[in-house]
């Protein structure tokens, strides 16, 4: 399996740190942002990673991330050269994912699960996780029925749906080049990635997991200061 880490973004809810350097290379506590996701691929034992950065910071991610030598993975580097969303790393990707299937992580996402048995027992579909949350209009929200099977998925619902946000971690098979490649801008110009998921919920191959542990998507200033509180306490308390 390939991993794709997303790094790319503006990331102007967090101006004016943002004005200086990426968000994902922001510190959480001891670490830049993406040393978490980065950690959760090479956990699954993901050892092919592509980064796809915004334009004007990849000199960073090269000096910060290197070859991959130092964590036993081999990076390759893309830029993204406008934000036209999530899915659209599936196009940049294309070649580097060839035959394989993927796990992408977004760079802002920190998980206190480990998934590295999910990654490594990965057969075929789509796999995405789900997290309870308080304030759900923020992400893509799954609804589940009484089994708790997926039953619809909507990116950023104005009208309440539930409370399980879609966390930004997605193991596809590699139909979802194909899947990329038929997708339409949605009303806000860009390629979502909700609408991967649902590729794979209309053929019934999308697997939802509830993510136990903690989970931040880090992209504000609340999420972020919360996890890095979440890091230091884990690591002194
Ligand atoms: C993105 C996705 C959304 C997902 C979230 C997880 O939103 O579009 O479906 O729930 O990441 O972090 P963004 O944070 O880019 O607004």
């Amino acid at each position: 399996m390939k991993g794709i880490i997303l790094s790319g973004g503006k990331g102007t809810r967090l101006h004016p740190l943002t004005k200086i350097t990426s968000k994902q290379l922001l510190p959480v506590y001891d670490k830049p942002m993406i040393f978490y996701p980065l950690e959760t691929l090479l956990a699954g034992g993901i050892k092919e990673i592509l980064i796809i950065v915004a334009p004007d910071r990849a000199g960073d991610y090269l000096n910060l991330l290197g070859s991959g030598k130092d964590f036993g993975a081999r990076f390759t580097y893309e830029v993204q050269d406008k934000p036209e969303g999530l899915a659209q790393a599936f196009h940049i990707g294309e070649g580097f994912v060839g035959n394989d299937s993927v796990a992408m992580i977004l760079g802002d996402n920190i998980f206190e699960d480990d998934f590295g048995d999910v990654i490594r027992n990965f057969k075929s579909g789509g796999h995405v996780f789900a997290k309870k949350v308080a304030d759900p209009e923020r992400f893509g929200v799954v609804k589940f029925n009484d089994q708790m099977q997926a039953e619809k998925i909507v990116e950023k619902p104005t009208e309440y749906l539930s409370d399980y946000a879609i966390t930004g971690l997605y193991i596809y098979d590699n139909k979802v080049l194909q899947a990329a490649k038929e997708l339409k801008p949605s009303a806000r110009g860009e390629l979502e990635i909700v609408d991967l998921h649902n590729w794979y919920l209309d053929r019934n191959e999308l697997k939802v997991s509830i993510v136990n542990g903690a989970w931040f998507d880090a992209g504000t200033p609340d999420s972020l200061f919360k996890a890095n509180q979440f890091v230091y306490n884990k690591k002194t308390l």
